[in-house]
């Protein structure tokens, strides 16, 4: 039976790290400040949204919420973005992804300010990933990267695959793994023999957002599977993209969905922010993120 990678708890005890540093700051008189943008009202992103907000005030961060309306124009969005990027008190800047139809994500995220950008969605930010000179990784990888730290999980060496090739996960994903000397292999749905790739895998990261895509049968025995999917499965209940059971009897440890990858990326966001606030003012970072 795989061990359960509790993401709860171990991004309870990284949020309790940050609120110690958060305090430390507001002692210079810092406080770190983030600006979550919504638009529209899909309601798995006013969900995120709200916990993110949560989490913000739990570990001392200042948060502003800007809800607009699905109907909001480029323009409007882009003159908030701008305002933002000009706000001393706003240090990171998040605009939810997806953008309802009509608006244009990739010039919205062009607009906001590379040193606020603590989503690290800017291509300047991906650039850095890419040569491994950056000042914020994207939250999700920088979760799961943490948390396979955190559980003595050795990346190096390690044949890693990476299920899904998404901007926000799966690309960048890949890059952490490979700076972390891994054997990465990315695949996603043109992918010839998917099972027999994944099962070639001794770490795992599925990110399709498709319900248990992921079966046993596509796991190597001792392996390490992370899930980073939010799906509901055939009754309307959340699930993974693993088939959780019949997966945590093959593999040595699995992440849970719900309680796994997803409280990282909120731990993860907290932390750019921080580090946000800290090179906006020239403090430096005693943290290393990857
Ligand atoms: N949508 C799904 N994940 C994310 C994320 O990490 N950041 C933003 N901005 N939108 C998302």
């Amino acid at each position: 039976m795989a061990k359960l990678i509790n993401g709860q708890a171990i991004s309870a005890e990284i949020k309790a790290e940050i609120a110690l540093e958060v305090q430390e700051l507001k002692q210079k008189g810092i406080i770190p400040g983030l600006a979550v943008v919504l638009v529209g009202s899909d309601p798995a992103s006013q969900t995120y949204v709200n916990l993110k907000e949560k989490a913000c005030a739990a570990a001392g961060i200042y948060s502003e919420k800007y809800a607009l309306p699905s109907t909001t124009h480029q323009d409007e969005l882009f003159d908030l973005v701008n305002r933002l990027n000009h706000k001393k008190e706003i240090h990171g800047i998040l605009v939810q992804m997806p953008l309802p139809d009509g608006l244009d994500e990739e010039s919205v995220i062009e607009t906001i300010d590379p040193w606020k950008d603590v989503d690290a969605f800017h291509p300047s930010n991906v650039g850095r990933i890419m040569i491994g000179n950056y000042r914020f990784l994207p939250c999700t990888p920088a979760g799961i990267m943490e948390m396979l730290r955190r559980e003595k999980i050795a990346v190096a060496g390690k044949n890693c695959v990476v299920v899904g090739r998404s901007n926000i996960v799966g690309k960048p994903m890949a890059m952490l793994l490979m700076h972390a000397n891994g054997t990465v292999t990315v695949c996603h749905s043109k992918t010839k023999d998917l099972a027999d790739v994944c099962r070639r895998a001794d770490i795992l990261v599925a990110s399709v957002g498709r319900p248990k895509f992921i079966t046993a049968d596509m796991v190597k025995p001792g392996a390490c599977v992370i899930d980073v999917g939010m799906d509901r499965d055939e009754n309307g209940k959340l699930c993974g993209d693993v088939d959780f059971e019949p997966v945590s009897k093959v593999a040595s440890a699995i992440t849970p969905v719900p309680r796994g990858v997803g409280p990282m990326t909120i731990a993860m966001l907290l932390r750019n922010t921080l580090t946000a606030a800290k090179i906006q003012n020239a403090i430096p970072n005693r943290k290393k993120v990857c």
